[in-house]
């Protein structure tokens, strides 16, 4: 309970309207929570049958299903599971995670490292930290261009991002079909709720390599890359895009995340009761812990599932086999080796 309940990434006290983007009143804690439990708890009144759309619940089930014309509005989550080919550490893996690697910060608990409380009083851990993975030096991976690929053929309605190591933007994605659910390193603010003072990726990225906490020119206080950290509220463009996206969602597929960070873990249940669910991962992750609360998640093991898949393995290796099997497995190829050279030449001149 307490990844569940450390992990709700939600906010604390009220945000600004610059913050949230939204010219609403911000939703308090109390009201995501009742939402939440409210939309799981109402789970039978939905009337939803569930009914299996795919002629078999396997791999091969999956790519004739995504080759008809049934499978237009694929939606994708994401997690840092996508870009460790890249050189990016994910955060929960036991050797390599970057969880597993904090230990010179002496922290009270690996995630303080992104948590708002911790960062207030000790900001420069995450700033050293944010040196190490910082965007900009790393490449797309098969995964990443698959993604355009899905978006270049009209099947992509939308990338929901757990990461924000912008890759997704680099391979071709535009920002409209993204969703970075845990916030963006493209631009800063003063944390100071009378100040919020924006800042640029390029003044944020200055002061990270100058070894610098930066402070805000206004008033002092320190600046933080718009990323969000537990105990802070999501973007409100998630909470708008999801309730528009998933009703109309007839395939989800899953890639590269151990779904262990709530808001964002839940969407898998909200997609309708039809929508077959696609996972491709190291390993199975989303078999729902807290049922009653959060849904029942994924479903493989269960002897009535009748729509969820896994293809277990390395997400670029899963992909491909995707592209393969759709018979886009020479263009994906292609794409990487054209948009990795064209990387290089940029990053060299
Ligand atoms: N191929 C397939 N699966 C992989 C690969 C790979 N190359 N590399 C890692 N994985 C799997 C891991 O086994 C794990 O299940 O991807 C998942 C990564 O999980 P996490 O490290 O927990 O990353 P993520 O799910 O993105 O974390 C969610 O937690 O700390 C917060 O805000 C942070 O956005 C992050 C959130």
């Amino acid at each position: 309970m307490a990844e569940a309940s450390e992990s709700v990434l939600t906010k604390t006290d009220e945000c600004s309207d610059d913050e949230c983007g939204s010219t609403e009143s911000p939703r308090s804690v109390m009201d995501v929570l009742q939402e939440l439990l409210l939309s799981k708890l109402r789970l039978g009144d939905s009337e939803e049958k569930p009914i299996q759309v795919l002629d078999e619940v396997n791999f091969d089930g999956v790519v004739r299903y995504m080759a008809s014309d049934k499978c237009k509005n694929i939606i994708v989550m994401v997690g840092a599971g996508i870009s460790t080919c890249a050189g990016i550490p994910d955060f929960r893996s036991p050797d390599s995670g970057i969880y597993a690697n904090l230990q010179k910060y002496n922290l009270p608990n690996p995630m303080a490292i992104f948590e708002i409380n911790y960062f207030k009083e000790n900001p420069s851990p995450f700033f050293q930290l944010a040196k190490e993975i910082y965007p900009g030096k790393y490449k797309p991976t098969v995964c990443h261009y698959f993604l355009r690929l899905l978006y270049e053929k009209k099947k992509l309605l939308r990338l929901y991002t757990q990461n924000v190591d912008t890759l997704e933007i680099l391979a071709g994605l535009p920002a409209d079909k993204v969703v970075d659910a845990h916030g963006t390193f493209h631009t800063s603010h003063c944390i100071n709720p009378a100040c919020r003072k924006l800042y640029t990726l390029d003044w944020m990225r200055e002061k990270i390599f100058s070894d610098e906490v930066p402070s805000c020119t206004e008033c002092q206080d320190t600046v933080k890359p718009d990323i969000v950290f537990f105990g802070e509220r999501l973007p409100e463009r998630f909470f708008v895009s999801a309730e528009e996206d998933f009703p109309i969602c007839d395939l989800l597929i899953i890639i590269g995340t151990s779904l262990s960070v709530q808001p964002f873990a839940g969407l898998v249940d909200n997609a309708p009761a039809k929508t077959p669910r696609f996972l491709i991962n190291k390993e199975k992750v989303g078999q729902s812990m807290y049922p009653i609360v959060l849904g029942p998640g994924l479903q493989f093991d269960s002897e009535t599932n009748y729509r969820d898949v896994m293809w277990e393995g390395l997400c670029d290796d899963g992909c491909q086999a995707l592209a393969d099997a759709l018979g886009w497995g020479e263009e994906l190829k292609k794409l990487v080796e054209d948009e990795h050279s064209r990387i290089d030449q940029e990053r060299q001149q």
